[in-house]
């Protein structure tokens, strides 16, 4: 079966934060916004049937969340990922960001230090200082038009109240789909120091043709030993207002004190339409996956052609995986502030700002192009004549 990611959904007024935000904060309805990481397509057919035929049940009471529920995302991990998952180790959250504050809490102390390699999503800022630890930086450095870790700078902010590490892998909003060796070299310093490592994957799913996806607790014991796991098929299917993720640990010790913050955080009933949208798509989604991905390096083609032939003041930081692209602007001159007011009231595009993601990603946007393609079309169409229009 070919599967239709062409028609364009119409998604305003759906209560769609990334549609309707526009409208309700800024007053303007005719900007396209590609911000925001949900996709402009339909969930796959057998999903959609599987929710549909849920709903018309009527009743909507509390969940019993199924063995086969697990069993789905365990023939998933393995069947995508070559990575043997085991049913103790897995548990649930409600989303990978809440997830990753129960994290936060359960294998830290206030105060203590916690890494992340920046610019990185900027929620994971959040579930470190809005529970009172203490945000850690290890900036990737800009190489070559892409981004690479900086090991050395890691060691030397290690000290001794550094507890955890929170990786981004695949990441957002680089877009690398992190190598074998990379993760060996990053995995290597965090054994001999000593940190748990949560390692946010919710976009293994999602690597480009030609990069896979290497799930860092499947590497070796040690790292399998102080690894948690985020993963859900929320990105990867267009399920993240379904509210459902995993998380995978192991280590029977972390994964307790994981479920001590779980339960007396009151989150034991699942996501009703969450838990029967999950087993649906990792049940029956492989094919669907796979043309959505050729789909996606088709737009990321079509984007960087489009920048190298007709916007040549942008840079494309080409993403190896996620369906996110930074694109460098500083060859338009602008501090962060006009640039962004420059995209939405003069391009009438909208998109993530560098800046939210750290100063490493000052004079970029973050562009979301899952979407049809005649609509990144007409998005590129009217960067450029905005950048027309200003010479
Ligand atoms: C790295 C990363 N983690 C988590 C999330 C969101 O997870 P959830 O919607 O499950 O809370 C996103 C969404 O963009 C993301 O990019």
């Amino acid at each position: 079966m070919r599967y239709d990611f062409d028609t364009p959904l119409d998604r305003r007024h759906t209560h769609s934060l990334k549609w309707d935000h526009c409208r309700d904060a800024f007053g303007v309805d005719d900007v396209i916004p590609m911000w925001v990481a949900d996709m402009d397509f339909a969930a796959p057919p057998a999903v959609v049937e599987a929710v549909e035929r849920r709903a018309a049940h009527g009743a909507y009471g509390y969940v019993s969340v199924p063995e086969s529920f697990w069993q789905s995302a365990i023939d998933w991990l393995d069947r995508r990922h070559g990575w043997k998952v085991e049913r103790p180790w897995l548990h649930r959250a409600p989303g990978v960001v809440p997830a990753l504050s129960l994290c936060v809490n359960a294998f830290t102390e206030p105060g203590d230090g916690v890494v992340v390699q920046t610019p990185v999503y900027y929620p994971f800022f959040h579930a470190i200082e809005r529970n009172d630890r203490r945000l850690v930086r290890n900036p990737l450095v800009a190489d070559s038009g892409t981004f690479r870790m900086d090991l050395a700078d890691l060691e030397r902010i290690i000290d001794d109240r550094t507890r955890m590490l929170i990786l981004c892998s695949p990441h957002n909003p680089v877009g690398r789909v992190w190598t074998t060796d990379e993760l060996g070299a990053l995995g290597e310093v965090c054994v001999r120091r000593n940190l748990v490592v949560l390692s946010d994957e919710i976009h293994m799913d999602l690597a480009l043709p030609g990069h896979a996806h290497q799930p860092l607790a499947a590497m070796s014991p040690d790292l399998a030993a102080r690894t948690v796991t985020c993963v859900a098929p929320s990105k990867t299917f267009n399920l993240a207002g379904l509210s459902m993720s995993l998380i995978v640990a192991s280590n029977p010790e972390l994964l307790a004190r994981y479920e001590r913050q779980f339960d007396a955080s009151g989150l034991e009933i699942a996501s009703l339409f969450g838990t029967v949208a999950l087993e649906v798509a990792y049940r029956t989604g492989d094919d669907w996956l796979d043309q959505l991905r050729d789909y996606l390096a088709g737009n990321l083609e079509y984007l960087d052609q489009f920048i190298r032939e007709h916007l040549p003041a942008l840079r494309l930081v080409r993403p190896e995986g996620t369906y996110l692209a930074l694109i460098d602007c500083r060859g338009l001159g602008m501090p962060q502030k006009e640039l962004d007011e420059f995209f939405l009231k003069e391009a009438r595009v909208y998109f993530d700002s560098g800046v939210w993601f750290g100063k490493e990603a000052a004079g970029h946007v973050r562009m979301n192009f899952a979407c049809p393609r005649a609509t990144l079309a007409e998005a590129l169409r009217r960067i450029e004549g905005a950048v027309a229009s200003r010479r």
